[in-house]
């Protein structure tokens, strides 16, 4: 079932959204090689916990963990663990807060250090995608207008793999609402889309091919040949002519940026031959 969110709830929903984008600028701020991300998840549930909110992930069919923490080839629901990140690695985060009793779901993927032109395109043309799918959120088009916008930028243009077995979803009272919103489709098929409708618009695009598995945990997945996959979520919400997005990158986005610097200032450093005063 389908549920229509009045002007009042989707303010709520807003600040639901808005409260998880926060917690990704807080990761954003303190991402770096040797760091762990059972560090990070433990700093995402207190950080909502501080906020009057609830990790929504925690416990939902059994999750273990606040957040979803996929590194390289995790595509999505990569459980948090004592491993370090390292200079290289990309990694998603995707995170779920309740607030007053509506949920937040959104993700970013971020770059440690430099993990390459060509992985760093991928991260650039999955974000691009989730707008160029966000743009067809408008009240009269259908969902397949979504899925096809996604999934020709990223398939079609670039050749990169679309996962199949995942897809975006309605977001209101529940994590999971109708309808599904696949990232791969018809233009012109599925559901038509009326205003109200909030709907968690979430591209996973892989390097290579388009296969996935689940390992034994029943929760990682795992891109088949290895190569690493991206992942960007937005909480979007079916406006007339224009969608209007609840959650926000920019925030992350400048946080990301200051950190970069920060890391380029640091390797700088390291690199410069130590002084001697022969
Ligand atoms: N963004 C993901 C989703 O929509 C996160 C769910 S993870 C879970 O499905 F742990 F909550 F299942
Ligand atoms: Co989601």
């Amino acid at each position: 079932m389908i549920t229509y969110k009045s002007d009042e709830q989707v303010e709520q929903m807003r600040q639901s959204a808005l409260l998880v984008s926060k917690t990704l600028s807080e990761v954003a701020k303190i991402l770096k090689p040797g760091i762990t991300t059972m560090y990070l998840d433990k700093m995402i549930g207190d950080f909502i916990k501080d906020h009057k909110a609830i990790p929504s992930f925690l416990n939902y069919h059994g999750y273990p963990y606040n957040s979803c923490l996929s590194v390289n080839d995790v595509v999505v629901h990569g459980f948090p663990n004592k491993k370090e990140l390292k200079e290289g690695d990309i990694i998603s985060v995707d995170i779920g807060v309740i607030l007053d009793g509506w949920h937040g779901d959104h993700a970013y993927t971020f770059a440690i250090g430099d993990p390459g032109p060509e992985v760093m395109q991928l991260i650039h043309v999955t974000k691009e995608s989730l707008y160029k799918g966000i743009e067809k959120a408008v009240s009269g088009n259908r969902i397949g207008d979504i899925a096809f916008a996604i999934q020709e930028y990223t398939e079609k243009m670039y050749g990169y793999g679309v996962v199949r077995e995942l897809v975006g979803h309605g977001l209101g009272r529940s994590l999971h609402e109708d309808p599904q919103v696949p990232n791969y489709g018809k233009r012109g098929s599925g559901v038509k889309m009326k205003e109200g409708m909030v709907l968690a618009i979430e591209p996973m695009i892989n390097l290579g091919k388009k296969e996935v598995y689940t390992e034994d945990d029943g929760w990682t997945v795992r891109t088949k040949d290895g190569k690493p996959s991206v992942h960007f979520e937005h909480d979007v919400c079916v406006r007339k002519g224009k969608a209007d997005i609840l959650s926000n990158y920019k925030p992350i986005e400048e946080a990301e940026r200051n950190n970069n610097n920060l890391m380029t200032e640091i390797m700088k450093v390291n690199k410069e031959p130590a002084l001697s005063n022969s």
